[in-house]
């Protein structure tokens, strides 16, 4: 893996042409980093699907230079389709659609339908653009291991990978991710739209948009969105969420039994660490959900490789959907 720090123009056209020619690479969105290949070529999706560990059943988002493109994937592109995108690309919302036949397998997990998302980092837009002329598909996940947490920075997806890894030729490097959470997800396949999964486009903007309520998650827990997996975006060291008022008392309890704590607090004007002992690596992030979201993936980072037991989080306000979807995901674990 080649690292291409605040990539040139000739930079792009050599990831470009790297995923023409059937190879991965990492690249910046708004969101987090994706891990792309070209949605066209099967042995390119195989790859995606080996480097994450991920099922072969879970279906890629399909990155797309604009609205213009929308048409070679999907069947539906009717009023709704078009305002949507035309209000919030290039930008953090996905749209699940009914796919056309030539859509591969590989992309949908089988389904009938296919995710499109048009990002609105310059990079990834300069390099989708350059990819085939911008008529080609770009298929990302996010670039983790299947059921870790997402990067937010190049930083991330070389600790994931290591810079010897071979499967993914470039990765470029564009920054931190402005985001910092994944896309909503709106799945308009069906005959009432249900978002799949919270991100920064609301679930509010939506209604107001399509003039209509829509269906949360209830989510049928489809194993089809990988994201829906009640242990995913998950540190390797056990995170629990907790009220404010609890914090406390059970990082005390902790302690006194010699374990070495993280915590992660909203941050507050009279906060202070006194209560904590100097093992604790304690971070704190700004009390307001956008600031949050984009800290929110670094900070995780930073506590799972702090050689921690336990991380201790503060529950965030109920309405910060996404950030709430993700932290409950963080602190699922497979027994429970
Ligand atoms: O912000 C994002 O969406 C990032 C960046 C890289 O664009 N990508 C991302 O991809 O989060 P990934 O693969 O980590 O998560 C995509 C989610 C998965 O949970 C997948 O199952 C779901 O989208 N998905 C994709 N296509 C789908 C489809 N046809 N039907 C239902 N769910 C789908
Ligand atoms: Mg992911």
């Amino acid at each position: 893996m080649l690292t291409l720090t605040n990539p040139e123009i000739s930079d792009i056209q050599c990831a470009a042409d790297a995923i023409a020619m059937g190879r991965l690479i990492a690249f910046p969105t708004e969101t987090v980093y994706g891990l792309g290949g070209d949605a066209d070529n099967a042995d390119a999706l195989a790859k995606i699907f080996s480097t994450k560990g991920r099922p072969t059943d879970h279906p890629l988002i399909v990155h797309i230079a604009g609205h213009d493109v929308l048409d070679r994937f999907s069947l539906r592109n009717d009023e709704v389709v078009q305002k949507l995108c035309q209000l919030f690309w290039p930008g953090p919302l996905t749209l699940i659609l009914p796919k056309r036949a030539q859509v591969l397998n590989a992309v949908t997990g089988g389904q009938s339908t296919v995710g499109l998302r048009c990002p609105a980092h310059p990079i990834a837009l300069d390099l989708l653009r350059t990819f085939k002329n911008g008529l080609g598909g770009i298929a990302a996940p996010s670039a983790n291991r299947f059921g870790h947490i997402s990067p937010s920075c190049a930083q991330h997806v070389i600790t994931e990978f290591g810079l010897e890894n071979t499967a993914i030729m470039y990765l470029l490097d564009g920054g931190a991710c402005e985001v910092g959470v994944e896309s909503t997800i709106l799945d308009l396949s069906s005959s009432t739209p249900l978002i799949l999964r919270p991100g920064s486009v609301t679930k509010n903007a939506l209604e107001t948009v399509l003039n209509c309520t829509i269906a949360d998650k209830a989510l049928a827990n489809s194993p089809r969105v990988s994201g829906n997996l009640r242990q995913h975006y998950a540190p390797h060291t056990p995170c629990f969420m907790l009220p404010k008022n609890e914090l406390l008392p059970h990082y005390q309890q902790c302690s006194a039994k010699g374990l070495r704590m993280g915590v992660l607090r909203i941050d507050a004007d009279n906060a202070s660490n006194e209560e904590f002992n100097l093992k604790t690596v304690v971070i704190d992030l700004a009390d307001n959900e956008l600031a949050y979201a984009r800290g929110l993936y670094a900070a995780l980072h930073a506590l799972d490789n702090g050689g921690l037991d336990q991380i201790l989080i503060e529950q965030p306000p109920q309405n910060w959907m996404a950030i709430n979807d993700r932290l409950k995901r963080a602190c699922a674990t497979l027994k429970s």
